[in-house]
């Protein structure tokens, strides 16, 4: 069966106060956009279109950059649900197959639910994504006559009765794609909203003796965000799940709700992280590597064995090879430590390979920005760069060679070579103890002066 996904995000986000569009506010370092894309893409659909208003460049240049081939639809005016929809009928046309509508908003939405809904589209015509609210608020209701969902009444068109039921309809709705724009078609406005609503299809469906039904999930599923407090507390569950998925992989933690995972984070079976870790989008730790404590990490991996920190940070292009060490005080950027290099105090390596075995000593430097251009640096297998090293790239350090504690290294070192680049040491006997009784004497006089 082809599938088409609409993804509504056109809506101005009112309660969230912030120029940035709600759907492109993040949850573990990713836009809740995203996220619902990424939910939606397991299942492989054909085509996806999203539906744009409030912010539109940014949410469009968002859905492009998580998947180029994604369309986009803009609502000039926000005129409801069924309205939005309407607007991906032209990124759809020839599709032969059935629709999803899903919330650029709710960013939970497992890929099971919906492979749930789609099967449940064998028998009926109309599936619709439901949950029972513990706080019903103000939710659209599900009307069901047994199995059968007859309607969907908006909460602020519901009569009391109504408003009783805490089956409450989470936005999420699976028919044809033909049946679902025809349905649509029929849609007017008249309600206290005076907005097209996409939920009062299913009862202009059930009129034409199309059938509906509704299936139900986890509340905490189909957590729509609406304000930053929302946000927060779709962060927080996001991360618990990310903990309880990292433990049952085998991932071993000091202090495990101090440690902040992205979206995308991958730890390795027996990976140790200690307190207070930091993983930005973009991190892949294996088995085995141990990060310490007050780490920041993204766009990097480590590889099995690995140490990385107290203190450390490894930003984008970090790659570390099995047992590699990067200790406290360390920024890596667009690096390779090959197998067991060290760097370990107070140094910034970027745009760099570092060879196997190398040892990088304390305070070391890669010079790599002249202020307009990146330049790369390369230190050989088993080469000791001394404390204190600027490395003014583009320079290679060949293998086993050795620079002295200080040095400025400005040419290339050959392998083996030891190379000093730094001013001759002057030795003056006796002077320090001159000059101190000196200064002493002068300042002496000048108080003196001042009385
Ligand atoms: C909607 C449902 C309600 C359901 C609730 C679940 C309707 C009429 N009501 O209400 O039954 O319980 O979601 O959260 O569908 N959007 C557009 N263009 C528009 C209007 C909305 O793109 O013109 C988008 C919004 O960006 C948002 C989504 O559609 O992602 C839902 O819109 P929202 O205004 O939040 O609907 P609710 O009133 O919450
Ligand atoms: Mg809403």
């Amino acid at each position: 069966m082809t599938l088409a996904l609409i993804v509504l995000a056109a809506g101005k986000g009112t309660r969230m106060n912030s120029d940035l569009p709600k759907v492109l506010h993040p949850v573990a370092g990713a836009p809740m956009l995203v996220h619902a894309l990424r939910a939606a893409t397991t299942l492989e659909p054909d085509r996806i279109c999203v539906v744009t208003g409030h912010g539109a460049d940014a949410v469009e240049a968002a859905a492009l950059e998580h998947d180029p081939e994604i369309q986009t639809a803009r609502q000039t005016e926000q005129l409801g649900t069924a309205h939005a929809v309407a607007q991906a009928r032209t990124a759809l046309e020839g599709h032969d197959g059935d629709a999803i509508v899903l919330y650029g908003d709710t960013p939970f939405i497992r890929p099971e639910t919906l492979e749930r809904m789609i099967a449940a589209r064998k028998e009926y015509d109309l599936v619709v994504l439901g949950f029972d609210a513990a706080d019903p608020g103000r939710y659209g209701r599900l009307v069901m006559q047994g199995n059968a969902l007859d309607r969907i009444v908006e909460f602020k068109d519901a009569t009391d009765k109504e408003r009783a039921i805490t089956l409450c309809n989470s936005g999420v709705i699976a028919a044809d794609s033909d049946t679902l724009f025809d349905l649509i078609s029929a849609v007017g406005n008249e309600n206290a909203s005076g907005d097209y609503y996409l939920t009062d299809i299913i009862a202009i469906a059930r009129a034409k003796g199309l059938t509906a039904t509704a299936i139900t999930c986890d509340e905490a599923e189909t957590l729509g965000v609406n304000s930053r407090a929302e946000l927060a507390a779709a962060e927080a569950l996001f991360q618990t799940a990310m903990r309880q998925a990292a433990f049952e992989d085998g991932v071993g933690f000091y202090a495990p709700d101090s440690v902040y995972f992205s979206f995308d984070t991958v730890l390795g079976r027996d990976a140790l992280i200690e307190q207070n870790v930091v993983f930005g989008p973009g991190v892949t730790v294996e088995s085995g590597a141990h990060i310490r404590a007050f780490s920041h990490l993204e766009g990097c991996h480590v590889a099995r064995g690995a140490v990385v920190g107290p203190y450390a940070r490894l930003r984008p292009g970090a790659e570390l090879a099995e047992d590699a060490r990067v200790g406290n005080f360390v920024e890596i950027k667009n690096a390779f430590l090959d197998t067991g290099a060290k760097v370990n105090h107070l140094t910034y390596i970027g745009d760099a390979d570092l060879g196997a075995g190398c040892n990088v000593g304390a305070g070391s430097v890669t010079c790599n920005y002249d202020g307009v251009r990146k330049h790369r640096t390369s230190i050989g297998a088993g080469a000791f760069v001394g404390s204190g090293t600027m490395l003014v790239a583009p320079v290679t350090v060949g293998a086993e060679a050795m620079t002295g504690s200080g040095s400025v290294i400005t040419q290339d070192v050959p392998d083996g070579a030891l190379a000093l680049g730094r001013a001759v040491q002057v030795v003056k006997p006796g002077l320090a103890r001159r000059l101190m009784a000196l200064f002493k004497s002068s300042k002496e006089n000048n108080q003196k002066e001042a009385i």
